[in-house]
């Protein structure tokens, strides 16, 4: 049996062949996106430069000898790379185990085409056996995890973290994310929320899954 780190990156060098000459690029945040940079590294394709979704992507991006843009140097980005915890058979993902939710959905946001690189035990029936993380201003802790409990849901604040944005994480186990777009706006609107890690608006537009069998490709429709 292949360890997840080898179907990592089958996923990650296939996505490689999405890479365009010569543009600006999104590059998101976690273990994929490392092997990812370290493979498009080797690769010696010319890329313009790489707009980073967390300080982690940036030291990594630079480490690898790879050009780093802002966003506002970039956008409209026309690619955008990263992985999931967890993505269902329409594209719909919950992000942000790393806790860099927020520069990703930005990213996304900002991107015509999202490339998403997964290892097949990300693939999900119906999202949310993995926590869904909340982006948090510090002072609305209360406030949000009340709200969150009145949806249904477990808030749990992710011990000694803090995002690059200075915020903090609450993970939320129980909620029903079978009307994924509903809930993903519902927790928006919370005050103190900055952003959360359901990816239903952001979905991605294609899944690049790396299986026992081979690489997949998976193509959604946009939302
Ligand atoms: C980072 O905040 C996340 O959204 C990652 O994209 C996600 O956790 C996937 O990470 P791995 O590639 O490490 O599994």
């Amino acid at each position: 049996m292949k360890s997840r780190d080898t179907l990592k990156m089958a996923a990650a060098k296939a996505a490689l062949s999405f890479v365009p000459d010569r543009q600006y690029i999104g590059i998101g945040s976690g273990s994929t996106v490392d092997i990812f940079i370290q493979e498009l590294a080797k690769s010696g394709k010319p890329v313009a430069g790489c707009v980073p979704a967390s300080d982690s992507t940036r030291d990594g991006l630079l480490k690898a000898g790879l050009k780093i843009v802002d966003l506002g140097t970039g956008y409209p980005l026309g690619f955008y790379f990263d992985g999931a915890d967890e993505i269902n058979s329409e594209g719909v993902m919950i992000k942000g185990g790393g806790g860099a939710l927020t520069r990703e959905k930005i990213i996304a946001a900002s991107s015509e085409t999202f490339i998403c690189m997964v290892d097949e035990s990300k693939v999900v029936d119906s999202l949310g056996h993995f926590p869904l993380a909340v982006e948090v201003i510090a002072m609305a802790t209360k406030h949000v995890s009340a709200e969150i409990k009145k949806m249904g849901g477990q808030p749990t604040e992710r011990q000694n973290f803090e995002t690059d944005n200075g915020n903090i994480i609450l993970d939320i186990e129980g909620l029903d994310l079978t009307k994924a777009s509903k809930v993903e706006s519902d927790i928006n609107n919370i005050a103190g929320i900055v952003s959360n890690g359901l990816f239903s608006f952001c979905r991605c537009s294609q899944a690049i899954i790396g299986t026992e069998g081979g690489v997949d490709f998976k193509v959604f429709q946009k939302n």
